[in-house]
């Protein structure tokens, strides 16, 4: 008994050290800390913003729209891959688009990568093949630093997955270029804010000013489906696109949950028969 009660206090005190030692620093910052003044930016900063109506994959139900998809790499195509590379994705991925081989191919071709001429070994740009990756559009990030105001365009491939909440990051930063609200811009320069020459003001960005010029805009391409190239368009097509590759089996992943559950539940009901009949003749019997 007594053992039992020294074991519980000194549980509870141990309990209490750890409670008291983890708000400690909390409640020193709060009680003598500054207030946490945040850079001018902030005035700006604007959550992501998903597109009209949402994405055809958000939710458990969710599903890929293949023309869609097609869209956005006629976007990432025409658009993105003079700075952006896709080095993740092969060109035979683009199968699960709703392509067929030949037009894989056929594509594949449109790209130059990288390769070796058989009969001397020097380094050449040869035609994409089947088996071949997306080609990075710059031989290295010196050349992409160069090219871009110092700045590296990075590799879009996983682009969705690196951003919080990334499908709608893509469509508001790529729909998102906008002049300063003046207001807030007032109140912004009192703390100093300035974009700086060859940066552009985006609020969607990290700190709203980033090296990227505005790509999108109406009818900067014809879709082939006759849809129009609106930029609000256009970005939400290639936020899907880039989703894609990123996940390309997050349909498979929301159905294969969908199995789960419902094999787990069925578990559940055997798991709870199997107890009802090794029970049955145990149970003492109610008088
Ligand atoms: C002229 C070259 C160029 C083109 C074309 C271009 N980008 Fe960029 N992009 C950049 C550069 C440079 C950066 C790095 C910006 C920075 O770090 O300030 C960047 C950054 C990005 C980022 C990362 C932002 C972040 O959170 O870090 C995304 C996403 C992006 N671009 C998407 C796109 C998409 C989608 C397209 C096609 C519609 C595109 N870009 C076309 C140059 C380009």
């Amino acid at each position: 008994m007594t053992i039992r009660l020294a074991g519980i206090l000194a549980g509870l005190g141990i309990t209490a050290v750890l409670v008291f030692w983890s708000l400690l620093p909390g409640a020193y910052n709060l009680a003598f800390g500054p207030p946490a003044e945040k850079p001018a930016y902030y005035v700006f900063k604007e959550k992501p913003k998903a597109p009209e109506g949402g994405f055809s994959f958000d939710g458990p139900m969710g599903k890929w729209d293949y023309a869609q998809l097609q869209r956005g790499y006629a976007v990432y195509k025409q658009v993105c891959s003079a700075c952006h590379g896709l080095k993740f994705v092969a060109f035979r991925n683009l199968e699960d688009l709703g392509y067929s081989e030949a037009q894989v191919r056929a594509e594949a071709a449109t790209y130059n990568v990288p390769g070796i001429d058989p009969n001397t070994g020097e380094a050449v740009l040869r035609p994409g093949e089947y088996t071949d990756y997306f080609p990075d559009p710059y031989p290295n990030n010196v050349a992409a630093a160069a090219a871009n105001n110092n700045a590296i365009p990075p590799d879009l491939s996983l682009m969705t997955k690196a951003r919080n909440d990334g499908s709608n990051y893509v469509y508001s930063l790529m729909s998102g270029y906008t002049d300063p609200d003046p207001e807030k811009l007032a109140i912004a320069q009192e703390k100093g804010f300035e974009t700086p020459v060859g940066l552009y003001f985006n609020p969607y960005f990290a700190n709203v000013n980033l090296a990227m010029p505005p790509q999108l805009y109406p009818n900067l391409i014809t879709y082939d489906d006759g849809t129009e190239a609106t930029t609000e368009q256009m970005a939400q097509d290639i936020a899907a696109f880039l989703t894609w590759t990123a996940e390309p089996k997050m349909i498979q992943r929301k159905q294969t949950g969908w199995f789960v559950i419902a094999f787990l539940i069925f578990a559940t009901g055997l798991a709870y028969l199997s107890y009802k009949q090794i029970w049955a003749g145990k149970k003492p019997k109610k008088k």
